[in-house]
């Protein structure tokens, strides 16, 4: 797929992660503050007290869902483009770098790795599942990259993480945030992290952000010979543990 040439104006959107689950916590809030004032208000003149306290009750469950609401949109509309700024910051970059981004979806890290190449080039792979990220295509990915004024260095194309069609040794640096753990098999996940280190040249970098199993991910590098393997601290961005890993093939 050839890469879009033209600088386009306006501003990029990287999406919303799992967007119907953020739907979800959201509509579960309304509806539950709904229900809480209409049994108050229902209830009111004959059973103050106990209508008091069951709309306290039921408001504070309400607020509970729109608290995970609000953080996951938070998550993902901020906190996650500061995940992208470390992971590349940790890889001190030179500037004439082949970089693969996997599961890269709106084009987050891609393009934020583009940036600080110079002559160097991103390729970001996609399935382009539109549950993982609102408005998931590979269109939304070009036009972020071409309104980032970086279509010279980034590619999109679509590639599965776990079948990776580029040869062995290819790629300076790969990268990937907050997709393994989208896959739900074991077997799939490692096969996806054996790829990403197949594809790295001798001495490559690899950075992943993920949540949950990034203990996992770290078995299956050390056991596929990558060295320097270190996990950050854990983090609770939408509301769950994710911690990014580092290595060196
Ligand atoms: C939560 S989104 C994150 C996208 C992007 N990396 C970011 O940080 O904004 C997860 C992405 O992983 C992609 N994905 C899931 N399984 C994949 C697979 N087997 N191969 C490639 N991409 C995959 C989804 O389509 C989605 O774009």
């Amino acid at each position: 797929m050839a890469a879009v040439a033209a600088t386009a104006s306006g501003s990029p959107d990287y999406g919303l992660d799992a967007p119907r689950i953020v739907h979800s916590m959201f509509s579960r809030a309304a509806w539950i503050i709904a229900i809480a004032l209409v049994l108050y208000f229902v209830n009111r003149s004959e059973y103050p007290g106990p209508a008091a306290r069951m709309c306290g009750v039921l408001a504070l469950i309400g607020l509970f869902f729109l608290a995970i609401g609000v953080d996951m949109v938070w998550s993902s509309r901020v906190a996650k483009l500061r995940l992208r700024d470390q992971l590349l910051d940790s890889l001190a970059l030179r500037g004439d770098e082949r970089i693969l981004d996997v599961g890269c979806g709106r084009g987050l890290l891609a393009i934020g790795a583009a940036k600080r190449l110079k002559n160097g080039k991103v390729i970001g792979i996609d399935v382009w599942n539109p549950l993982d990220l609102s408005g998931n295509t590979p269109d939304a990915a070009k036009a972020n990259v071409k309104m980032e004024g970086v279509a010279d260095k980034v590619r999109i194309e679509n590639g599965d993480a776990q079948k990776l069609v580029y040869p062995d040794n290819h790629y300076d640096v790969v990268v990937s945030s907050l997709v393994l753990h989208n896959i739900p098999e074991q077997d799939a996940r490692a096969q996806a992290v054996r790829e990403m280190v197949r594809v790295l040249k001798p001495g490559g970098k690899l950075a992943i952000f993920d949540l949950f199993r990034t203990g996992e991910y770290a078995e299956v590098l050390r056991a596929s010979g990558a060295k320097d393997v270190e996990l950050s601290k854990t983090s609770f961005f939408w509301c769950v543990p994710g911690r990014s890993l580092t290595a060196r093939k």
